[in-house]
C-alpha cells in the first residue's frame, strides 16, 4: 500500500513553473493574448508572466528544446525552508542555498534548488516572495492561479519514491503504479503536482485554474478561432471533479484550463482513494485525448 504519514515538508503552494521555449516573443504573446496571463517585468533572458498577485507564476526562457526546466515551491516558513534543506541534504540531492543577489533577482527572501536524481527536474523550494507593484488584471480568462504541473514518467517507481516517500506529497487519488494526484501537503487542493507512467520523461501538462466555468467554455471558441489545437476537453475528471480543456501552446506543450477542485483539509480529511484504471478517470464525460495531448515538452535539465 502507499498509504503514507510521512510528511518531512510543510508547503505553502505551487509557486512556478519554468518553461524552455524555442521562441520567446511567440510564447510570450501566446500566454499573455490567448491564454490571459500578463506580462511582468523581468530579469534579462526571462520573460515573467502572472496570474495572480506574485511577481510571476510561469516564466519562459529560451532554448532548443521546449520543455520543463523547473517547478518551484513556496514553503510554509523560513524555519521550513531550513528543515527542507536539511531533509533534502540527507537523502543526499546536493541542495544549494541561491545567494542573496539570486534571491534579489527572483524576488524571494531565500530560497534552495536540488535536481530529481532520476529526471534531472531542477526544484526550487523558497520562502519570503514579494508582492507584485500591480494587481493582475483578467483579460480573456478569469485565472485564479497557476493550478499544477503533471509529469510522465518512466520510472513510476522512482519518481514515487521522490515526490511523495523523499519530499513528502500526499496521495489524494491514485491508480497504483500508474497514475498519482498529489497534494502540496498540507495545501488543501486535491492536486497540485501529478504523475503518470510513461514512455518518456516530460512534461505532461501543466495548468490554470479558472474561476468560471464560462472561461471553460468561452476558451474552446477562443482558441478554435486562433487555431490554437484543442487537445483534449472540455471534460470533468473523476478524481478532481475539476472540469478541463486541455490546448497546445506555440511549442505543441499542453496547457490545460480547469474549474473546480475538491479540497482535502489537513485534518480530517478523506484517506487516499484507489481508482481504476479506466478512460473515464479521465473524462467523465467521454472525450477521448488527441495523439499530441501530454506530450510536447522534455524535463531540461539546469544543474547538469
Ligand atoms: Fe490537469
Amino acid at each position: 500500500m502507499t498509504e503514507q504519514t510521512n510528511h518531512p515538508i510543510r508547503y505553502s503552494r505551487l509557486g512556478y513553473a519554468h518553461l524552455q521555449v524555442t521562441d520567446l516573443d511567440v510564447s510570450a504573446a501566446f500566454y499573455e493574448e490567448s491564454v490571459g496571463l500578463q506580462r511582468a517585468a523581468s530579469p534579462d533572458g526571462e520573460v515573467w508572466l502572472r496570474c495572480s498577485d506574485k511577481p510571476y507564476d510561469l516564466i519562459l526562457t529560451k532554448g532548443t528544446d521546449a520543455g520543463l526546466k523547473a517547478v518551484g515551491f513556496e514553503l510554509e516558513s523560513d524555519a521550513e525552508l531550513d528543515k527542507a534543506f536539511a531533509h533534502v541534504e540527507g537523502l543526499g540531492f546536493a541542495p544549494q542555498m541561491r545567494d542573496a543577489q539570486a534571491n534579489a533577482q527572483r524576488m524571494v527572501a531565500r530560497s534552495f534548488t536540488f535536481a530529481n536524481p532520476d529526471t534531472g527536474l531542477t526544484v526550487d523550494f523558497f520562502v519570503g516572495q514579494a508582492v507584485a507593484s500591480e494587481p493582475y488584471r483578467h483579460t480573456v480568462a478569469k485565472i485564479a492561479r497557476l493550478g499544477h504541473v503533471v509529469l510522465n514518467c518512466k520510472s513510476y517507481a522512482d519518481a514515487h519514491k521522490f515526490w511523495v516517500e523523499q519530499l513528502g506529497f500526499a496521495i489524494s487519488d491514485h491508480v497504483p503504479g500508474r497514475i498519482a494526484f498529489l497534494r502540496a501537503w498540507p495545501n488543501v487542493l486535491h492536486h497540485t503536482f501529478a504523475l503518470l507512467e510513461g514512455p518518456d520523461d516530460g512534461l505532461n501538462h501543466f495548468n490554470f485554474m479558472v474561476t468560471d466555468i464560462d472561461d471553460v467554455g468561452q476558451a474552446m471558441n477562443r482558441m478554435k478561432k486562433a487555431n490554437v489545437p484543442i487537445v483534449f476537453g472540455p471534460g470533468r475528471h473523476l478524481p478532481s471533479t475539476s472540469i478541463f480543456i486541455y490546448f497546445l501552446d506555440p511549442d505543441g506543450m499542453t496547457t490545460e484550463y480547469s474549474f473546480g477542485m475538491e479540497e482535502i483539509a489537513e485534518v480530517g480529511g478523506r484517506e487516499p482513494r484507489e481508482l481504476e484504471p479506466k478512460p473515464e478517470v479521465l473524462d467523465t464525460w467521454g472525450s477521448i485525448p488527441d495523439p499530441r495531448f501530454g506530450k510536447g515538452g522534455k524535463i531540461v535539465s539546469v544543474h547538469g
